[in-house]
Protein backbone atom coordinates (compact mmCIF):
# COMPACT_ATOMS: atom_id res chain seq x y z
CA UNK A 1 0.00 0.00 0.00
CA UNK A 2 1.42 3.48 -0.79
CA UNK A 3 2.23 6.41 1.39
CA UNK A 4 0.39 9.67 1.55
CA UNK A 5 2.10 12.93 2.31
CA UNK A 6 0.77 15.81 4.17
CA UNK A 7 2.98 18.98 4.69
CA UNK A 8 2.54 22.68 4.46
CA UNK A 9 3.28 24.69 2.06
CA UNK A 10 3.73 28.04 3.22
CA UNK A 11 5.98 29.09 6.65
CA UNK A 12 3.84 26.55 8.34
CA UNK A 13 0.65 27.30 10.93
CA UNK A 14 -1.24 26.29 7.85
CA UNK A 15 -3.65 23.63 10.13
CA UNK A 16 -2.04 20.47 9.00
CA UNK A 17 -2.72 19.05 12.47
CA UNK A 18 -6.32 19.82 12.29
CA UNK A 19 -6.34 18.27 9.08
CA UNK A 20 -4.32 15.33 9.81
CA UNK A 21 -6.91 14.44 12.62
CA UNK A 22 -9.84 15.05 9.91
CA UNK A 23 -7.70 12.51 7.60
CA UNK A 24 -6.95 9.84 10.39
CA UNK A 25 -10.41 7.49 10.20
CA UNK A 26 -9.02 6.68 6.93
CA UNK A 27 -5.17 5.46 7.75
CA UNK A 28 -3.55 3.14 10.03
CA UNK A 29 -0.86 4.59 11.26
CA UNK A 30 0.46 8.41 10.93
CA UNK A 31 3.97 9.08 10.97
CA UNK A 32 5.56 12.41 11.51
CA UNK A 33 8.85 12.63 9.75
CA UNK A 34 11.14 16.02 10.83
CA UNK A 35 10.82 18.84 12.62
CA UNK A 36 10.66 19.44 16.70
CA UNK A 37 8.75 20.70 19.61
CA UNK A 38 9.44 23.91 17.45
CA UNK A 39 5.82 22.77 15.61
CA UNK A 40 2.54 23.32 17.59
CA UNK A 41 -0.42 21.50 15.82
CA UNK A 42 -4.22 22.24 16.63
CA UNK A 43 -6.37 20.25 16.98
CA UNK A 44 -10.26 21.14 18.09
CA UNK A 45 -12.93 18.91 18.85
CA UNK A 46 -15.62 18.58 21.51
CA UNK A 47 -14.79 22.06 22.29
CA UNK A 48 -11.82 21.60 23.50
CA UNK A 49 -8.53 22.41 21.78
CA UNK A 50 -5.04 20.42 21.89
CA UNK A 51 -1.50 21.68 21.09
CA UNK A 52 0.44 18.86 20.04
CA UNK A 53 4.57 19.33 19.60
CA UNK A 54 6.31 16.30 18.77
CA UNK A 55 3.40 13.64 18.98
CA UNK A 56 1.65 12.99 15.78
CA UNK A 57 -1.70 14.43 15.52
CA UNK A 58 -3.16 11.07 14.58
CA UNK A 59 -3.03 10.33 18.34
CA UNK A 60 -7.08 10.74 19.42
CA UNK A 61 -8.23 8.59 17.46
CA UNK A 62 -8.82 5.23 18.58
CA UNK A 63 -7.14 2.55 16.22
CA UNK A 64 -4.07 4.58 14.20
CA UNK A 65 -0.95 3.90 15.67
CA UNK A 66 1.21 7.04 15.70
CA UNK A 67 5.14 6.77 14.65
CA UNK A 68 7.60 9.69 15.47
CA UNK A 69 10.28 9.07 13.03
CA UNK A 70 14.04 9.07 12.77
CA UNK A 71 14.12 12.83 11.04
CA UNK A 72 12.27 13.95 14.77
CA UNK A 73 14.29 15.74 17.32
CA UNK A 74 12.51 14.77 20.13
CA UNK A 75 13.44 17.06 23.53
CA UNK A 76 11.97 14.53 26.71
CA UNK A 77 10.88 17.05 28.78
CA UNK A 78 8.29 18.91 26.34
CA UNK A 79 7.58 15.32 24.87
CA UNK A 80 6.47 14.15 28.82
CA UNK A 81 4.61 17.59 29.07
CA UNK A 82 2.33 16.02 25.81
CA UNK A 83 1.85 12.49 27.17
CA UNK A 84 1.02 14.31 30.25
CA UNK A 85 -1.73 16.16 28.71
CA UNK A 86 -3.11 13.15 27.12
CA UNK A 87 -3.11 11.08 30.12
CA UNK A 88 -5.63 13.94 31.42
CA UNK A 89 -7.60 12.84 28.89
CA UNK A 90 -7.91 9.09 29.54
CA UNK A 91 -5.99 8.41 26.68
CA UNK A 92 -3.85 5.38 26.41
CA UNK A 93 -1.53 6.36 24.45
CA UNK A 94 1.22 3.77 25.36
CA UNK A 95 -0.39 1.22 22.76
CA UNK A 96 -0.61 3.94 19.76
CA UNK A 97 2.74 5.75 20.13
CA UNK A 98 5.98 4.02 18.34
CA UNK A 99 9.60 6.23 17.78
CA UNK A 100 12.23 5.26 15.96
CA UNK A 101 15.49 4.67 17.95
CA UNK A 102 17.22 7.15 15.32
CA UNK A 103 15.58 10.08 16.20
CA UNK A 104 17.77 12.49 18.04
CA UNK A 105 17.14 13.94 20.98
CA UNK A 106 17.52 17.77 22.54
CA UNK A 107 19.85 17.72 25.31
CA UNK A 108 19.40 20.74 27.79
CA UNK A 109 22.43 21.88 26.41
CA UNK A 110 20.96 22.33 22.62
CA UNK A 111 18.06 24.76 24.23
CA UNK A 112 20.50 27.01 25.71
CA UNK A 113 23.24 27.44 22.41
CA UNK A 114 19.89 27.50 20.51
CA UNK A 115 19.32 30.79 23.19
CA UNK A 116 22.82 32.19 23.03
CA UNK A 117 23.50 31.55 19.09
CA UNK A 118 20.10 33.60 19.24
CA UNK A 119 21.22 36.43 21.08
CA UNK A 120 24.57 36.50 19.15
CA UNK A 121 22.92 37.47 15.82
CA UNK A 122 21.63 40.82 17.37
CA UNK A 123 19.53 42.37 14.36
CA UNK A 124 20.11 39.45 12.10
CA UNK A 125 18.15 37.03 14.65
CA UNK A 126 16.24 34.16 12.46
CA UNK A 127 13.25 34.31 15.67
CA UNK A 128 13.89 31.06 16.59
CA UNK A 129 11.09 28.99 18.39
CA UNK A 130 14.48 28.32 21.01
CA UNK A 131 13.51 25.15 21.33
CA UNK A 132 17.16 23.69 20.88
CA UNK A 133 16.57 22.58 17.07
CA UNK A 134 19.03 23.92 14.88
CA UNK A 135 21.61 22.93 17.43
CA UNK A 136 20.25 19.35 17.63
CA UNK A 137 20.33 19.02 14.13
CA UNK A 138 24.06 20.51 13.57
CA UNK A 139 24.84 17.61 15.87
CA UNK A 140 23.06 15.28 13.93
CA UNK A 141 25.06 16.34 10.53
CA UNK A 142 27.97 16.87 12.85
CA UNK A 143 27.73 12.95 13.98
CA UNK A 144 27.69 14.26 17.64
CA UNK A 145 24.12 13.62 18.42
CA UNK A 146 22.42 11.05 20.88
CA UNK A 147 19.62 9.27 19.58
CA UNK A 148 16.49 7.67 21.46
CA UNK A 149 18.12 4.00 20.66
CA UNK A 150 21.14 5.41 22.57
CA UNK A 151 19.35 5.14 25.68
CA UNK A 152 19.31 1.48 25.39
CA UNK A 153 22.70 1.08 25.51
CA UNK A 154 25.02 0.83 28.93
CA UNK A 155 27.03 4.05 28.43
CA UNK A 156 24.39 6.40 27.10
CA UNK A 157 25.03 8.57 30.21
CA UNK A 158 28.99 9.14 29.43
CA UNK A 159 27.94 10.34 26.10
CA UNK A 160 25.58 12.46 27.22
CA UNK A 161 28.28 14.09 29.30
CA UNK A 162 30.93 14.26 27.12
CA UNK A 163 28.58 16.09 24.51
CA UNK A 164 27.16 18.50 27.35
CA UNK A 165 30.44 19.32 28.37
CA UNK A 166 31.39 20.23 24.71
CA UNK A 167 28.23 22.57 24.57
CA UNK A 168 28.75 24.14 27.86
CA UNK A 169 32.42 25.16 26.38
CA UNK A 170 30.30 26.38 23.40
CA UNK A 171 27.64 28.20 25.34
CA UNK A 172 31.17 30.20 26.85
CA UNK A 173 32.45 30.97 23.32
CA UNK A 174 29.15 33.09 22.78
CA UNK A 175 29.31 35.04 25.69
CA UNK A 176 25.69 35.60 25.59
CA UNK A 177 24.97 35.90 29.06
CA UNK A 178 22.53 33.62 29.52
CA UNK A 179 21.89 32.20 33.30
CA UNK A 180 21.29 28.60 33.26
CA UNK A 181 20.89 25.78 36.32
CA UNK A 182 21.94 23.15 34.42
CA UNK A 183 21.71 21.07 37.69
CA UNK A 184 18.13 22.05 37.68
CA UNK A 185 17.73 21.48 33.53
CA UNK A 186 19.50 18.31 33.94
CA UNK A 187 17.11 16.66 36.69
CA UNK A 188 14.06 17.83 35.16
CA UNK A 189 15.64 15.76 31.58
CA UNK A 190 16.48 12.63 33.74
CA UNK A 191 13.30 12.16 34.82
CA UNK A 192 11.29 12.58 31.35
CA UNK A 193 13.86 10.18 29.91
CA UNK A 194 12.41 7.75 32.48
CA UNK A 195 8.77 8.31 30.74
CA UNK A 196 10.72 8.14 27.15
CA UNK A 197 12.22 4.72 28.11
CA UNK A 198 8.74 3.38 28.98
CA UNK A 199 7.28 3.46 25.65
CA UNK A 200 8.06 1.30 22.44
CA UNK A 201 11.45 2.21 20.48
CA UNK A 202 10.96 0.44 16.99
CA UNK A 203 12.96 0.49 13.85
CA UNK A 204 11.08 2.80 11.86
CA UNK A 205 12.34 2.14 8.26
CA UNK A 206 11.78 -1.42 9.03
CA UNK A 207 8.64 -1.34 10.43
CA UNK A 208 6.89 0.91 8.27
CA UNK A 209 8.29 -1.25 5.18
CA UNK A 210 6.68 -4.49 7.11
CA UNK A 211 3.46 -2.19 7.36
CA UNK A 212 3.11 -1.10 3.51
CA UNK A 213 3.46 -5.07 2.65
CA UNK A 214 1.06 -5.75 4.79
CA UNK A 215 -1.33 -3.11 3.13
CA UNK A 216 -1.59 -0.83 5.82
CA UNK A 217 -2.57 2.74 5.45
CA UNK A 218 0.11 5.32 6.15
CA UNK A 219 -0.09 9.23 6.30
CA UNK A 220 3.42 10.54 6.52
CA UNK A 221 2.75 14.07 8.89
CA UNK A 222 4.92 17.29 7.75
CA UNK A 223 6.06 20.19 10.27
CA UNK A 224 6.54 23.29 9.69
CA UNK A 225 6.04 24.89 5.86
CA UNK A 226 8.18 24.13 2.94
CA UNK A 227 9.21 27.64 2.85
CA UNK A 228 11.24 27.21 6.32
CA UNK A 229 12.62 24.14 4.57
CA UNK A 230 16.89 24.31 5.29
CA UNK A 231 17.12 24.10 1.51
CA UNK A 232 14.47 25.51 -0.26
CA UNK A 233 12.94 28.15 2.33
CA UNK A 234 13.92 31.55 2.77
CA UNK A 235 17.42 30.26 4.06
CA UNK A 236 18.89 32.05 6.54
CA UNK A 237 15.53 32.81 8.03
CA UNK A 238 14.31 29.00 7.85
CA UNK A 239 14.17 25.79 10.52
CA UNK A 240 16.81 22.75 10.22
CA UNK A 241 15.20 20.13 8.46
CA UNK A 242 13.63 19.17 5.37
CA UNK A 243 10.14 20.02 5.45
CA UNK A 244 9.34 19.60 1.75
CA UNK A 245 8.58 16.01 0.54
CA UNK A 246 12.35 14.30 0.17
CA UNK A 247 12.05 15.05 3.87
CA UNK A 248 9.54 12.56 4.54
CA UNK A 249 11.53 10.11 2.74
CA UNK A 250 14.66 10.40 4.59
CA UNK A 251 12.50 11.25 8.13
CA UNK A 252 10.88 8.29 8.09
CA UNK A 253 12.75 5.76 5.51
CA UNK A 254 9.99 5.30 2.98
CA UNK A 255 11.33 5.09 -0.84
CA UNK A 256 10.14 8.06 -3.40
CA UNK A 257 8.47 5.61 -5.27
CA UNK A 258 6.18 4.30 -2.51
CA UNK A 259 4.13 8.34 -2.04
CA UNK A 260 1.25 8.44 -3.63
CA UNK A 261 -1.17 11.53 -2.38
CA UNK A 262 0.72 14.55 -1.76
CA UNK A 263 -1.74 16.77 0.14
CA UNK A 264 -0.47 20.30 0.32
CA UNK A 265 -1.66 22.65 3.55
CA UNK A 266 -2.37 26.53 2.60
CA UNK A 267 -4.24 29.02 4.48
CA UNK A 268 -6.43 31.49 2.43
CA UNK A 269 -3.97 34.57 3.18
CA UNK A 270 -0.36 34.22 4.41
CA UNK A 271 1.33 34.33 7.41
CA UNK A 272 5.13 34.21 8.92
CA UNK A 273 6.25 34.15 12.49
CA UNK A 274 9.88 35.14 13.37
CA UNK A 275 11.91 36.76 11.51
CA UNK A 276 12.94 36.74 7.27
CA UNK A 277 11.53 38.45 3.61
CA UNK A 278 7.55 38.42 3.28
CA UNK A 279 6.78 39.88 0.18
CA UNK A 280 3.05 40.05 0.69
CA UNK A 281 3.07 41.49 4.04
CA UNK A 282 0.59 43.87 5.24
CA UNK A 283 1.38 46.25 7.56
CA UNK A 284 -2.72 47.98 7.62
CA UNK A 285 -5.38 47.36 8.69
CA UNK A 286 -6.32 44.53 6.55
CA UNK A 287 -3.03 42.69 8.00
CA UNK A 288 -4.15 43.59 11.58
CA UNK A 289 -7.74 42.18 10.31
CA UNK A 290 -6.38 38.91 9.40
CA UNK A 291 -4.25 38.90 12.55
CA UNK A 292 -6.87 39.15 15.09
CA UNK A 293 -10.15 37.27 13.24
CA UNK A 294 -7.83 35.11 12.20
CA UNK A 295 -6.15 34.24 15.95
CA UNK A 296 -3.18 34.55 14.75
CA UNK A 297 -0.58 33.80 17.44
CA UNK A 298 1.98 30.90 17.17
CA UNK A 299 0.88 27.79 19.26
CA UNK A 300 4.30 27.13 20.88
CA UNK A 301 5.77 30.33 21.62
CA UNK A 302 2.58 32.97 21.25
CA UNK A 303 4.35 35.65 19.34
CA UNK A 304 2.22 37.46 16.77
CA UNK A 305 1.90 35.93 13.20
CA UNK A 306 2.99 38.70 10.34
CA UNK A 307 -0.08 38.80 7.90
CA UNK A 308 -0.28 39.34 3.98
CA UNK A 309 -2.43 38.69 1.04
CA UNK A 310 -1.99 34.91 -0.62
CA UNK A 311 1.26 34.80 -2.64
CA UNK A 312 0.71 32.36 -5.32
CA UNK A 313 4.38 33.00 -6.76
CA UNK A 314 5.52 31.17 -3.40
CA UNK A 315 2.61 29.09 -3.17
CA UNK A 316 3.47 27.47 -6.99
CA UNK A 317 7.24 27.01 -5.95
CA UNK A 318 6.03 25.03 -3.22
CA UNK A 319 3.65 23.20 -5.26
CA UNK A 320 6.40 22.17 -7.74
CA UNK A 321 8.81 21.61 -5.12
CA UNK A 322 6.82 18.80 -3.14
CA UNK A 323 4.91 17.62 -6.03
CA UNK A 324 1.37 18.38 -4.53
CA UNK A 325 -1.63 16.05 -5.83
CA UNK A 326 -4.12 17.80 -3.74
CA UNK A 327 -4.76 21.08 -2.54
CA UNK A 328 -6.52 22.03 1.30
CA UNK A 329 -7.64 25.37 2.00
CA UNK A 330 -7.71 26.83 5.30
CA UNK A 331 -9.20 29.41 7.15
CA UNK A 332 -11.40 31.06 4.42
CA UNK A 333 -13.28 31.76 6.74
CA UNK A 334 -10.78 34.78 7.62
CA UNK A 335 -11.43 36.47 4.61
CA UNK A 336 -15.07 37.17 4.93
CA UNK A 337 -15.95 40.41 4.65
CA UNK A 338 -12.80 42.09 2.91
CA UNK A 339 -14.80 44.08 0.07
CA UNK A 340 -11.54 43.61 -2.26
CA UNK A 341 -8.86 40.83 -1.91
CA UNK A 342 -5.39 40.34 -3.27
CA UNK A 343 -3.68 38.21 -4.49
CA UNK A 344 -0.18 38.13 -5.74
CA UNK A 345 0.51 36.90 -8.91
CA UNK A 346 3.90 38.12 -9.92
CA UNK A 347 6.80 39.76 -8.33
CA UNK A 348 8.48 42.88 -10.52
CA UNK A 349 12.44 41.90 -9.78
CA UNK A 350 15.01 43.87 -10.53
CA UNK A 351 13.15 45.60 -13.29
CA UNK A 352 11.59 42.55 -15.18
CA UNK A 353 7.51 41.10 -14.14
CA UNK A 354 9.00 37.37 -12.95
CA UNK A 355 6.66 34.73 -12.00
CA UNK A 356 9.06 32.08 -10.15
CA UNK A 357 10.69 32.54 -7.04
CA UNK A 358 14.34 34.13 -7.40
CA UNK A 359 17.49 33.43 -5.00
CA UNK A 360 16.45 36.56 -3.02
CA UNK A 361 13.17 38.04 -2.13
CA UNK A 362 14.00 40.66 0.49
CA UNK A 363 12.06 44.00 0.08
CA UNK A 364 14.14 45.79 -1.94
CA UNK A 365 14.50 43.16 -4.60
CA UNK A 366 10.88 42.30 -5.07
CA UNK A 367 7.49 43.96 -5.07
CA UNK A 368 4.39 42.02 -5.46
CA UNK A 369 2.03 42.45 -8.33
CA UNK A 370 -1.63 41.29 -7.40
CA UNK A 371 -5.06 40.74 -8.78
CA UNK A 372 -8.00 41.75 -7.19
CA UNK A 373 -10.96 40.28 -6.55
CA UNK A 374 -14.36 40.73 -4.88
CA UNK A 375 -14.89 39.39 -1.72
CA UNK A 376 -17.79 37.80 0.21
CA UNK A 377 -19.73 39.04 2.96
CA UNK A 378 -21.13 35.81 4.57
CA UNK A 379 -20.22 34.05 7.26
CA UNK A 380 -18.48 30.37 6.10
CA UNK A 381 -18.19 29.25 10.06
CA UNK A 382 -21.88 27.64 10.09
CA UNK A 383 -21.77 25.86 6.50
CA UNK A 384 -21.61 22.16 6.12
CA UNK A 385 -21.85 21.70 2.27
CA UNK A 386 -20.10 23.10 -0.83
CA UNK A 387 -23.31 24.13 -2.33
CA UNK A 388 -23.77 26.67 0.23
CA UNK A 389 -20.52 28.78 -0.64
CA UNK A 390 -21.31 32.44 -2.15
CA UNK A 391 -19.77 32.48 -6.03
CA UNK A 392 -17.17 35.00 -4.88
CA UNK A 393 -15.67 32.04 -2.51
CA UNK A 394 -16.24 29.66 -5.63
CA UNK A 395 -14.24 32.26 -7.97
CA UNK A 396 -11.56 32.49 -5.68
CA UNK A 397 -11.23 28.92 -5.21
CA UNK A 398 -11.50 28.47 -9.44
CA UNK A 399 -9.09 31.21 -9.67
CA UNK A 400 -6.38 29.60 -7.23
CA UNK A 401 -6.91 25.90 -8.81
CA UNK A 402 -6.09 27.34 -12.38
CA UNK A 403 -3.20 28.95 -11.62
CA UNK A 404 -1.65 26.65 -9.32
CA UNK A 405 -2.93 23.64 -11.99
CA UNK A 406 -3.79 21.75 -8.89
CA UNK A 407 -7.45 20.58 -7.13
CA UNK A 408 -8.43 22.21 -3.98
CA UNK A 409 -10.15 18.64 -2.24
CA UNK A 410 -10.83 20.42 1.34
CA UNK A 411 -11.88 23.64 2.45
CA UNK A 412 -11.61 24.33 5.99
CA UNK A 413 -13.85 27.40 7.23
CA UNK A 414 -13.26 26.98 11.19
CA UNK A 415 -10.82 25.25 13.84
CA UNK A 416 -13.31 22.53 15.07
CA UNK A 417 -13.06 18.71 12.98
CA UNK A 418 -16.50 19.59 11.97
CA UNK A 419 -15.42 22.50 10.14
CA UNK A 420 -14.26 20.80 7.08
CA UNK A 421 -15.48 21.54 3.74
CA UNK A 422 -14.74 18.31 1.26
CA UNK A 423 -14.93 19.16 -2.76
P1 LIG B 1 13.44 27.07 14.84
O1 LIG B 1 13.10 25.93 13.96
O2 LIG B 1 12.75 27.03 16.16
O3 LIG B 1 14.91 27.29 14.99
O4 LIG B 1 12.90 28.41 14.14
C1 LIG B 1 13.38 28.84 12.87
C2 LIG B 1 12.30 29.67 12.14
O5 LIG B 1 11.22 28.81 11.82
C3 LIG B 1 11.72 30.80 12.98
O6 LIG B 1 11.36 31.87 12.12
C4 LIG B 1 10.47 30.18 13.57
O7 LIG B 1 9.49 31.14 13.89
C5 LIG B 1 10.02 29.30 12.42
N1 LIG B 1 9.27 28.13 12.86
C6 LIG B 1 9.75 27.01 13.43
N2 LIG B 1 8.77 26.13 13.66
C7 LIG B 1 7.64 26.70 13.23
C8 LIG B 1 6.28 26.28 13.17
O8 LIG B 1 5.92 25.16 13.55
N3 LIG B 1 5.40 27.15 12.64
C9 LIG B 1 5.78 28.37 12.15
N4 LIG B 1 7.03 28.81 12.17
C10 LIG B 1 7.96 27.98 12.70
Amino acid sequence: MAVNLLLGLQWGDEGKGKIVDVLTKNYDIIARFQGGPNAGHTLEFDGIKHVLHTIPSGIFHDKAINLVGNGVVIDPVIFKKELDNLAKFNLDYKSKLVISRKAHLILPTHRILDAASEASKGKAKIGSTLKGIGPTYMDKTGRNGIRVGDLELSDWKERYRNLANKHEAMIDFYDAKIEYDLEELENEFFEAIKTLKSLTFIDSEEYLYQAQKEGKKILAEGAQGSLLDIDFGTYPFVTSSNTTAAGACTGLGVAPNKIKEVFGIFKAYTTRVGSGPFPTELFDEDGETMGRVGNEFGATTGRARRCGWLDLVALKYAVHVNGVTQLMMMKGDVLSGFKTLKVCTAYNYQGKTITHLPYNIEPENVTPVYTEMKGWSEDLTKMNDKSQFPKELNDYIDFLEKELETPITIVSVGPDRTQTIHR
